[in-house]
This record gives C-alpha cells, sequence and structure tokens, in this order.
C-alpha cells in the first residue's frame, strides 16, 4: 500500500485539473485495490433545493444513486457530518442505499475546500468489513488531493 500511496501523491502533482484527478483517482484505487468493486467521487451541488450529491468521476458497475439528497444514505450522511463512515455490513445500516446487490461493505469520506465540504469519496466493497484503519487512512489522503487541488483551481 505504501507504493500506491506514492503513486497517488505522484498523480495529484502531475495531473492539473480536479475533474481529471477524480476520475484518474478512481481508475488507480479501483485497478490496485482489488477489494475496491466500486470507486466513486460524489460533489455537492450548491445551487440544488434541497442541497444534493450528484454522482461525478466512477468506476463500477452503474448505480440508480446518480443524485443524493444529503439528509439520504451513508452518502449523505457523511456529506452532512463531515465526517468519514466507515460501515462493516451495510445490510444492518438503516441509512444504507443499495447500489450493487454484491456490496458488503462501505466507506464514504468528505472532501474538504476552504474548510467547507465539498463533496466525498465513496468506496463499496463486495467483502464485509474491508476497510481497515490503514484503507481509511489511504482513501482520506485521496480525498484530501482533491479538496487541496479544487482550492488551488479556478474552476
Ligand atoms: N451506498 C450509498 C449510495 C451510493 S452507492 O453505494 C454507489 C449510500 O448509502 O449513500
Amino acid at each position: 500500500m505504501e507504493e500506491l500511496r506514492n503513486d497517488v501523491i505522484e498523480l495529484a502533482q502531475s495531473t492539473p485539473s480536479s475533474s481529471e484527478l477524480m476520475q484518474r483517482l478512481c481508475r488507480l484505487l479501483h485497478e490496485r485495490m482489488l477489494k475496491y468493486n466500486w470507486v466513486g467521487f460524489y460533489m455537492i451541488e450548491p445551487e440544488a433545493e434541497p442541497p444534493m450529491l450528484a454522482l461525478r468521476a466512477f468506476l463500477g458497475a452503474m448505480t440508480p444513486h446518480t443524485r443524493i439528497p444529503l439528509n439520504q444514505g451513508i452518502c449523505g450522511a457523511a456529506a452532512s457530518s463531515g465526517r468519514t463512515i466507515v460501515v462493516d455490513d451495510v445490510s444492518k445500516d438503516p441509512r444504507y442505499l443499495a447500489c450493487s446487490l454484491g456490496t458488503k461493505s462501505e466507506i464514504v469520506v468528505p472532501v474538504f475546500a476552504h474548510g467547507r465540504v465539498v463533496g466525498e469519496l465513496d468506496i463499496d466493497s463486495h467483502f464485509p468489513a474491508a476497510f481497515t484503519p490503514e484503507d481509511q487512512e489511504l482513501v482520506q489522503h485521496c480525498a484530501a488531493l482533491v479538496g487541496k487541488k479544487l482550492e488551488n483551481s479556478k474552476q
């Protein structure tokens, strides 16, 4: 995982736009972490009423949840609380919105820019309790790099 961490840093340095970085991170995490079966970024649509998360870059099966209100799902809970949520068994979490029948566990990490939640990195696994503290650290690092890129870009 150390090598992947370095590749993530290199990717962030060599990718100028935040949208491109999100796409490339999805690809890198999906390809290299075999237990990461769905990897995607949802970004908050600031003008939407009620406030919404909209699916931007992703890799994995198509999901029915391309727009999620902030008061729904594990995604909504992570974005509205500004905290990472790790769910070891999605079937036991009443907030869970099903994306794929194969999903057993999930991690959602908020993306912050200028101190505010602007989106999140969501990863699903077909394995129960797939997200260890080490995974959590890696995913949080990826989310933080996207936040920094957003802060430093004009778009
Ligand atoms: N499971 C998420 C919905 C997004 S899909 O997993 C891609 C949730 O409960 O918010």
